[in-house]
Parts: structure tokens; C-alpha cells; sequence
């Protein structure tokens, strides 16, 4: 394999992040014109890399390199991750899992090699619930699980997505049918495979440049709305106040307090308003975002009842009111057993460790293993293992060891059947 793999993908990556939301950062959100042209990119690189490319209904762009035409019934190994971002993100969350299939199937490509099965590079449209407050839209509507509900859902300045998706292009946008058209056929996949940058430190710590997801802790995504009773900041004693603000305040205390008593329960506020506030106004309303993850869903169920109680309690003695709203319950997802197998003796031929760690972030993986079984490659995160934030990196040696062994994982790939 050409050596210049890794720096390719991180050239890509580069490119990409000039497709911004934002003047000085990356910003990416479904369906902005930054989107649209990353989606166009990503389909000018699949179709150079001798792909055959479909954007489908909810906006995912998919490369199809054929199977060797000798294959029998072949089916479909399907790989990629999401080119929508954080609000100033990495520029490798999720597009790392696109890129360097991109740039591995060119390789395969320009050698004129062909597999035994299809494989299917998947730009996955929106994955982060940065824009409509709800996350996986895209791979849900490929494992046809996608809630047509959330179609009339709006963004902040109340465009709600079927305008969303008219307005970036898509002709009858938003329409059922073509959504549910979408889905694939899980019987055609012989997996779902993804690579990711790790988004934490384990491996950094360990001096292991990959490793191999045993599982994705499951998610859940709350909006809270507390309301009490805006007035004059100078004139309301103290005790006669009912300040949304403070109350969601100790909300937040509760969250962090009741997810430190288990060791993979993680709990994060990472939204919190005051809307229309004003210095010397106490705060009549308040809304705030908790996101809730374990490794085990009964861990996370349980943090929630407890939260969720909490909250009515808090409410109720600081006399006010307080709307829960539940946006994205994801179940933790496990990797299967034989496709982790298989990244673990790709890894062991090249005198690697395979070491195996499960995954604190979401992934479109996860709603993949609805339907078929799946695995993930990590790739080591520099900087500390920081994610979510501009200074998320990856070197070019890793990146092109993690292309190498992709293309090990690809041409030793054998079916469960
Ligand atoms: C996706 O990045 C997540 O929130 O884990
Ligand atoms: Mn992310
Ligand atoms: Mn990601």
C-alpha cells in the first residue's frame, strides 16, 4: 500500500473543515450549505475512488465499490460515520470513519482489486442532534427506524426539517415513503463496520495507536423546561422568590451528584438558558439539555428515574414547574464477537496488541446493530484524547497504520454464512 494514505485522509480532513458554519472554527449542521457542499465533496472523492454514488432521502451519501463480478449472491459489507459536527468540533469525529474508507477503496481500486462482497461507504448526514435536538436521524432511517414525527421538529429559528430539507435541495423533501424507501434490506448486509477516533485518552495512555470497540454505552437525551416567576431583581426578598434559574441550577448538582455514584454512569448539562433574560430580572424560565450514558441500560434507567424524580421534587419545593421532554433513548450496543475476531487477528499479524475497549461516545454503529451485527476500530486521539473541541487530532502515522490494517480487515473479510 502507497505510504501516503494516512497524510491523504488527514488532507481530506483539512479540506473539509473549510466547509464551516462558523468564520473561525467547524461548525457543521445538517442541512446548512457547509453540509450540502461536504456532502458534495465526500461524493466527488467516492466517485474518484471508482465508487458508484446515491445520496439517499435524509441526505447520506453512499459509494458502492462492486464486488469482483465473479462473486456469487454477494453481499454487502457496509462501513462509514457522520460528516456533521459539534458546534466547533474535531475535524475527525465521524468523518475519519468516511475519509479513510474513501482513500483505502481508492487504493483497492487503483490496484484493481475486487472483493467478494460490495462495499458500501456510507457519509452518514447527521448524527450529533446538533441542529433538530435529536440525534441518528441518518442511520435511522437507514436501519428503518426512522420517527416521522420528527420531520415537522424545528431547529432554534423555527424551520422545522421538511423546510430544512427543501431548502437544501431535496425534492419532495421529507417524504415518507422515500424515507422509508431508504432503509436497506438488512438480509443484503454482511456487517456494519465502523472506524472512529477514539475521543479519549485509554488509548494514548496505553501507547496503542488502535483498538477494538467491545461495546457503545447507551444514551439518553432530555430537554428540561423549569418556569417560576420573573420579577424585579431589587425589590423580591429572597424568600419569596421562584427563580427558574436557581432551581435548575440545583437540577444540574443533582445530575452530577447522582451519576458520580457509579463508575460508567456519566451524566453532562451541556445546555443551560436563561431566554430572554436580563441582569436585573429574576429568571422566569429556564431550559437546559441532560444527556444520561452507561455501559449497562438498567445503570441508566435507573440514574434516570432518580433524576427525573429529583427534579418534580425540586420543582415542587422551590414552587415551581418543570417540563421534561426525552429526545434520543439509545440502548447500549454490543459488537459482535466474530467481526471483532477479525479485526483482532489483522491487528496480531502486524505485531499489535488487539486490545479492546468499549466506547463511552455514540456512534452511528448503533443504530446500525439493529439491524446487522457490527464492530468499530478506534484510532489513538492525541492532545490528552480530546474530542468535541477544535483541538481533537490524530497523526498521519496512525492514520495510515489504521488505513493499512482496514485494508488487512477488508481482503481477509469472511461472512458468519
Ligand atoms: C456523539 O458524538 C455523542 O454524543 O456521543
Ligand atoms: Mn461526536
Ligand atoms: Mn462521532
Amino acid at each position: 500500500m502507497t505510504p501516503t494514505l494516512g497524510q491523504t485522509i488527514l488532507d481530506y480532513a483539512a479540506a473539509l473543515a473549510h466547509f464551516s458554519d462558523m468564520e473561525d472554527g467547524l461548525t457543521c449542521a445538517y442541512l446548512t450549505p457547509a453540509h450540502s457542499a461536504t456532502q458534495a465533496q465526500l461524493a466527488k472523492w467516492m466517485a474518484d475512488a471508482g465508487m458508484q454514488v446515491r445520496i439517499d432521502a435524509i441526505g447520506n451519501v453512499i459509494g458502492r465499490y462492486a464486488a469482483d463480478p465473479s462473486a456469487i449472491a454477494p453481499k454487502v459489507l457496509m462501513t462509514g460515520s457522520h460528516f456533521d459536527t459539534v458546534r466547533d468540533g474535531g475535524r475527525y469525529d465521524g468523518r475519519l470513519g468516511i475519509l479513510l474508507p474513501i482513500v483505502v477503496v481508492g487504493a483497492l481500486h487503483a490496484a484493481g482489486i475486487r472483493l467478494p462482497y460490495h462495499i458500501e461507504v456510507v457519509g452518514f448526514a447527521e448524527e450529533e442532534g446538533l441542529r433538530f435536538k435529536t440525534s441518528f436521524l441518518a442511520s435511522s432511517v437507514l436501519a428503518g427506524h426512522f420517527n416521522h414525527a420528527l420531520l415537522d421538529r424545528e431547529d432554534a429559528d423555527g424551520i422545522n426539517m421538511r423546510n430544512a430539507l427543501s431548502a437544501a435541495g431535496f425534492t419532495g423533501a421529507g417524504d415518507d415513503a422515500a424515507l422509508r424507501d431508504a432503509a436497506v434490506d438488512p438480509a443484503t448486509l454482511a456487517g456494519f463496520v465502523e472506524v472512529h477516533i477514539e475521543q479519549g485518552p485509554v488509548l494514548l495512555n496505553r501507547g496503542l495507536p488502535l483498538g477494538i470497540v467491545t461495546q457503545i454505552a447507551g444514551s439518553s437525551r432530555f430537554q428540561v423546561r423549569v418556569e417560576g416567576l420573573a420579577s424585579h431583581a431589587g425589590t423580591t426578598p429572597m424568600d419569596m422568590r421562584r427563580d427558574a434559574a436557581t432551581g435548575a441550577a440545583e437540577m444540574t448538582l443533582l445530575v452530577e451528584s447522582r451519576c458520580a455514584q457509579v463508575p460508567t454512569l456519566v451524566g453532562t448539562v451541556g445546555q443551560l438558558q436563561v431566554p430572554n433574560g436580563s441582569s436585573n430580572v429574576i429568571p422566569g424560565a429556564c431550559v437546559f439539555s441532560m444527556d444520561i450514558r452507561a455501559g449497562e441500560d438498567g445503570i441508566r434507567e435507573a440514574a434516570i428515574a432518580d433524576i427525573l424524580a429529583g427534579i418534580e421534587a425540586i420543582a415542587q419545593r422551590r414552587g415551581l414547574s418543570a417540563r421534561v421532554e426525552r429526545v434520543t433513548p439509545v440502548n447500549n450496543a454490543p459488537c459482535a464477537r466474530w467481526l471483532m475476531d477479525q479485526f483482532g487477528a489483522v491487528l496480531k499479524k502486524r505485531g499489535l496488541e488487539a486490545f479492546e475497549l468499549p466506547s463511552g461516545a455514540g456512534h452511528d454503529a448503533m443504530m446500525m446493530q439493529r439491524i446487522t451485527d457490527v464492530a468499530m476500530l478506534f484510532v489513538r486521539c492525541g492532545n490528552g484524547g480530546i474530542s468535541h473541541n477544535p483541538l481533537e487530532t490524530i497523526t498521519a502515522e496512525d492514520a495510515q497504520l489504521a488505513a493499512e490494517t482496514f485494508v488487512d480487515f477488508l481482503r481477509h473479510f469472511r461472512t458468519t454464512d
